[in-house]
């Protein structure tokens, strides 16, 4: 193990931050967390983390704890991510992951910490020009979620030309599933997101889900997505780092499995993998949901020999079965 193997994972609790601090912990990497627990959940961290600090990224006092930890490198998962309520409160996403993520710049300056793994999204790219994605495509973002994000990464080329912070900033795709050794089962609350809500149907936790739109051109009308096993991407930032410290030079990649299902794919595989029927309903379609979006992880794969394993659809919905109906 390098010298580089204490890390600090701001939103650790959360849903990718406790999956990424479970592959960490496994790699032999020491971990320290700060989350806010606003939507990590403590069930989630595990027990071979050797700090927890119920913090902030927007209270200094509270990073200045976290960096008494004397950490080689951060991994940066604390943000809001709902799109749509990003579009309601602006002022929210701004202060909270836009400035939120300059203060833990200015502490990783402070105490000389130069590696940084960010969690970026496909939201930076917006609708999509040509597919599939590359990150060579135009970063146009539709929602303001997506601009926090892309405003963040045009803060880290700066901060990588000016202060020498080497970055790898993981554009995901829809992130789904769980932890494939089933060792994480703690549920986001009140997701947004199709798959948990596809499981939660599936368990009878609600009635009847919609599906928003079917006059999409594709197959079978509705929207299609590329769907990235959290597992996947857990291995991704891992490999990330080890490229930060070897190469010296900051990245920015697209993390997807470079296929595309659609919305009645998701069902069917949800049904398939809980032996449950999903009950839908057809509605209009969302706002601002493009139509087809799949990713080209190409650039990943070259740079980090990094490819999805578990993100066909089966395997994901095989790995939330126990989290969703026991
Ligand atoms: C997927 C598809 C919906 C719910 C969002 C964020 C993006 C990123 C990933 C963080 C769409 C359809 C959904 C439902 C449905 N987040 N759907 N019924 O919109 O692709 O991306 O999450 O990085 O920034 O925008 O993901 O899971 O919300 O929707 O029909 O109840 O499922 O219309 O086509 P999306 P999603």
């Amino acid at each position: 193990m390098s010298d580089n193997t204490k890390i600090l994972v701001t939103g650790g609790a959360g849903y990718i931050g406790s999956h990424v601090v479970k592959q960490l912990c496994d790699e032999g990497y020491e971990v320290v967390i700060i989350d806010n627990f606003s939507l990590g959940l403590r069930q989630n961290i595990d027990s071979r983390v050797s700090d927890v600090i119920e913090g902030d990224i927007r209270n200094e006092a509270d990073l200045e704890k976290a960096f008494a930890h004397n950490v080689n490198a951060v991994f940066h998962f604390a943000a809001w991510k709902a799109a749509g309520e990003s579009m309601e409160d602006p002022d929210k996403y701004a202060k909270n992951n836009i400035c939120g993520t300059l203060n833990l710049l200015k502490y990783m300056l402070k105490f000389n910490v130069k590696n940084f793994v960010f969690s970026s999204s496909a939201a930076v790219y917006g609708n999509p020009q040509y597919l599939p994605i590359d990150e060579k495509h135009p970063t146009v973002p539709e929602n303001y979620y997506g601009y926090t994000k892309l405003a963040i990464e045009e803060n880290l080329k700066w901060y990588d030309k000016l202060k020498g912070i080497r970055y790898a900033a993981l554009r995901y795709f829809n992130a789904t599933g769980y932890d494939v050794k089933g060792r994480l089962n703690g549920r986001e609350k009140n997701p947004a997101n199709l798959s948990p809500i596809v499981m939660e149907t599936a368990a009878g936790e609600r009635a009847q889900m919609q599906v928003f739109g079917n006059d999409y051109d594709t197959p079978d009308g509705t929207c299609i997505r590329d769907y990235i096993h959290v597992s996947d991407l857990a291995t991704a930032h891992v490999l990330a780092l080890r490229y930060l410290n070897e190469k010296e030079e900051s990245l920015v990649v697209n993390l997807g499995a470079e296929k595309g299902y659609s919305v009645l794919d998701v069902i069917k595989s949800a049904e398939k993998s809980s032996g449950r029927k999903v009950n839908y309903k057809i509605v209009g379609r969302r706002e601002g949901d493009p139509g087809n979006l799949v990713a080209s992880s190409a650039l990943a794969f070259e740079k980090l020999g990094w490819k999805a394993q578990y993100s066909d659809v089966d395997t994901i919905f095989k790995s939330m079965k126990n989290v969703y109906l026991g």
